[in-house]
Order: structure tokens, then C-alpha cells, then sequence
């Protein structure tokens, strides 16, 4: 079966968010939305890759497919559980209410219903379609508590003796919110909260919710994660995955969201990420990485959509760190020189960077400016200029160490061990590495 190193990519055709991330029995299973018949969005499958190391996936076939009335045009993002030593996939099962009669695939004006669903899997490998789903929270009617269409994204975790869910929604005055269920038995769900936020995109995709304690204090932190759509009004990518502190209370899901949320990723082209706790407890977040374009290679099936490298996520001093995982650090071992690099083959760069220093990484230049870490990838992201093509980190006025994750269609900077990150999607990138400074370079 096909393998990816690192980056877990659409095997063939189109893939989006993360889906159902889990430790399961020994392995990580990482599942992604999924449209099998084509390089662009279509009807949501899942489809399924597994990995011991978080470094070298396998691919396997789809998960979940439209088999029911309630999911018949597709099974949106969701989340994964083990509950009894079986695997529970919550998903958003999507029904059209029109038919689009020059292709089904897609929707016509919102006009469709969103349900949310679950699937068990006895082992992570076997998902019975027609015998182990269940609608569990049938559409929204109430237009007080929510839209019946645009809510979705499950994330499901364990409290005490209770299943708790966080969905996201929006209000009939097109704002973000929040939607808190509980449940005995994982089948009946009620609402215990609701909460929305003026000012902060229209509708809140794939939140997900966890606490950590501050590295620092010791104190006990929650930490909201979510895309919000249209936060960015006006740009290619509107909507983008935001991060915060937040107040929230485990029982009554009592939550407060402050005014300013923050970028995951500096980049911009990372989203929906969402998290599970890794094989030694730590907090782990896989993204999807958005491509313009397929990548298209002779002999290839073209694909597109790729995931993040998996992150570590920490509290310090009330900042939120995403530090590359370990296993991916421990991945490259080998020094090498420039000379040597294939660049077909992903490497790891290391450098402290200095103002005036320009680092330029086949066409993709990093430097300090104004205090900030500035990106350009005009020149490996060709015709595409109506999207982005240059970032920066906030503004830090101290060292500037980074750690460059490269590979032909991805560069992901973490800077100071994860204070901040900026990743962009790349394409045709030059075989060479320009510097003046001092570079370390590593491969696996
Ligand atoms: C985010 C998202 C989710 C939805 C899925 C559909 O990218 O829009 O909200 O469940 O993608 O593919």
C-alpha cells in the first residue's frame, strides 16, 4: 500500500482537514476528508492512513463513505474516541436537499442539512457503512440555537463519567458559535451550553477544546482552537485557524473567548487542525496544509492537500508553543552539506538568523524586518499571485532561532522551538540554498 514520509498527503485526488486523529491500540490513525474522484472538493469520504512514529504512514482504503439518507452527499470532519477498547468516529453527516443536476458532487446555495453522526469500528480497520452508523444529533430546527445547515465538526472527549461534544455554528445574524452537548452514553446528546462572539468570522469550523498546564505557573490552561470563516474578509483564504486562552469551566462548559485570537501559523495556508493526546500524553495537532494546485508528476496520479508535520502544543508564560513533535526532530540525524542535499527528499535546516542575512531556500526567501520574520514565495508559487505571497511573524525582539522543515511542496519554519510557526505550500522549488550565515543541515 502506498507510504508518505512525514507529511501525510491525498493519495491521488483531493484531500482536506484531519479527521479521527487517535493513539488507537499501538498505532496513530489519521483519517482526512476525502473526495476520491477528483483533484477538487466533491462528496466527503474518509479516507485512512495509520503510523507508529508519526514519521511513516500507510495508507489504506476509505473509511467512511454516504450510505444513509442522513449522509447520502457526504461525511464532513470529525473526531475519534476509544470507548471500550473500540473506535468511535463522530462525524457530520451531510444531506442535500437539492440535487445538482449537472453534478451531484456538489452543493447547490447551502441548500443542504448537517446531522451529526457516529461510526464504531471494532479494530480501526474494519467500518461497516451500511451496519455501525448512527445519527446521534439530528439537524438543528431551532433556529435560536443554531444553523440547521452550517453546523459540524464533532469533537468528542471523556470528563468524569460523561461524553462531552463541541460543535460549531452560527447565529441567524451570521455570527460564530459554539456548541456544547453532553451525553451518558455516547447515542442521546442535550445541550449544556452555547456560546457566540461578535466580531470573529461568521460560522466556527472544527473547534476543539483541551486544558494543559502553563510550563511556567503550573497553572491549569484551556485552549481553544477553531477556523472561524471570513475572519480575513476580502482575501483568497478568508477564513483561517485562530488560537487562544480561554476561560472555560469542564463541567457547565461555561467559556469565554477573548477579543484577539491568533494564528496557528503565520503562513496562512495551514487549517483546520485539530488534536489528540500522542503515545506519551502530549498534545499533538495534525493540519491540512491548502494547495492552490494539484501537483501533477508523469507516471503520478495528481494529488492535492497535504498535512502539516505533527505539532506539539504547550503553555508558557501564557503563550501558546507549537513545537515540532519529537519523532520528526529525531527523524533527521544525518548532517549533511548543501552539496550533497537531494532536494527531492525532504531536510531540516537550523540556523540562528540575523538581520540583513537573506536565507533563500530555492526561490523562497526568509529575513528580519522591522522585527519580524518576513516570508516570499513569488517565486515558487507561479500564477497563483492572486493568493498570498508574503508573510510575517509578530514582532519579537530577541534571538531568532529556526528550525526549516523543507520538502518539494512544503517549507515550515518554527521559530524559538515553536513561539511561533509559518509554513507555506511551495511549488517548483530550485535545487540550491543561498545564505551568508551559518547553516546546519540535516536529512533522515
Ligand atoms: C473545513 C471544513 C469543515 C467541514 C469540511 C468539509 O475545511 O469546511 O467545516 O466539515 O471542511 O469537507
Amino acid at each position: 500500500m502506498k507510504q508518505d514520509m512525514l507529511h501525510v498527503k491525498a493519495p491521488g485526488n483531493w484531500m482536506n482537514d484531519p479527521n479521527g486523529f487517535i493513539f488507537y491500540r499501538g498505532e496513530y490513525h489519521l483519517f482526512y476528508q476525502y473526495f476520491p474522484y477528483g483533484v477538487q472538493w466533491g462528496t466527503m469520504h474518509w479516507g485512512h492512513a495509520t503510523s507508529t512514529d508519526l514519521v511513516k504512514w500507510t495508507h489504506h482504503p476509505v473509511a467512511l463513505f454516504p450510505s444513509k439518507a442522513y449522509d447520502q452527499n457526504g461525511c464532513f470532519s470529525g473526531t475519534a474516541l476509544e470507548v471500550q477498547e473500540k473506535l468511535v468516529l463522530f462525524y457530520t453527516a451531510v444531506r442535500y436537499e437539492v440535487i445538482n443536476e449537472e453534478n451531484v458532487h456538489v452543493i447547490v446555495e447551502d441548500q443542504f442539512e448537517s446531522s451529526q453522526a457516529l461510526m464504531i469500528s471494532e479494530d480501526g480497520y474494519t467500518f461497516d457503512n451500511l451496519a455501525s452508523k448512527q445519527q446521534i444529533i439530528p439537524p438543528i430546527t431551532d433556529a435560536a440555537l443554531g444553523d440547521r445547515t452550517h453546523t459540524r465538526d464533532p469533537k468528542v472527549w471523556s470528563y468524569r463519567d460523561q461524553y462531552y461534544m463541541i460543535i460549531g455554528t452560527k447565529t441567524a445574524d451570521k455570527q460564530g458559535k459554539l456548541l456544547f452537548y453532553n451525553s451518558m452514553d455516547l447515542l442521546n446528546w442535550s445541550i449544556v451550553n452555547t456560546y457566540t462572539k461578535s466580531g470573529l468570522g461568521h460560522m466556527w469550523e472544527c473547534p476543539d477544546i483541551f486544558s494543559l498546564t502553563d510550563r511556567t505557573s503550573g497553572e491549569q490552561e484551556h485552549v481553544l482552537l477553531m477556523s472561524p470563516e471570513g475572519i480575513q474578509p476580502g482575501m483568497l483564504y478568508p477564513s483561517h485557524a485562530m488560537c487562544s486562552l480561554v476561560s472555560f469551566q469542564e463541567e457547565s462548559c461555561e467559556i469565554v473567548i477573548p477579543d484577539k485570537l491568533h494564528l496557528v501559523d503565520y503562513g496562512q495556508d495551514l487549517y483546520a487542525p485539530q488534536t489528540n493526546l500522542d503515545e506519551a500524553g502530549r498534545r499533538v495537532m495534525v493540519a491540512w496544509m491548502r494547495m492552490p494546485k494539484p501537483v501533477e508528476k508523469a507516471g503520478e496520479r495528481p494529488w492535492i492537500g497535504m498535512m502539516a508535520l505533527p505539532r506539539v502544543i504547550e503553555v508558557e508564560q501564557e503563550h501558546i508553543y507549537f513545537r515540532v513533535h519529537p519523532e520528526v526532530q529525531q527523524y533527521f540525524t544525518n548532517n549533511i552539506s548543501l552539496e550533497q542535499l537531494d532536494y527531492a527528499e525532504p531536510f531540516h535546516l537550523q540556523t540562528t538568523l540575523h538581520e540583513h542575512h537573506v536565507l533563500d531556500i530555492g526561490g523562497y526567501r526568509i529575513w528580519l524586518e522591522g522585527g519580524s520574520l518576513h516570508t516570499d514565495r513569488t517565486d515558487v508559487f507561479q500564477g497563483l499571485e492572486q493568493y498570498n505571497l508574503h508573510f510575517q511573524t509578530p514582532e519579537w525582539h530577541g534571538e531568532w532561532q529556526l528550525d526549516i522543515f523543507v520538502e518539494p511542496n512544503l517549507i515550515e519554519i518554527f521559530v524559538n522551538q515553536g513561539q511561533y510557526v509559518l509554513s507555506n505550500v511551495v511549488y517548483d522549488l530550485k535545487a540550491y540554498v543561498s545564505y551568508e550565515g551559518e547553516l546546519k543541515c540535516k536529512i533522515g
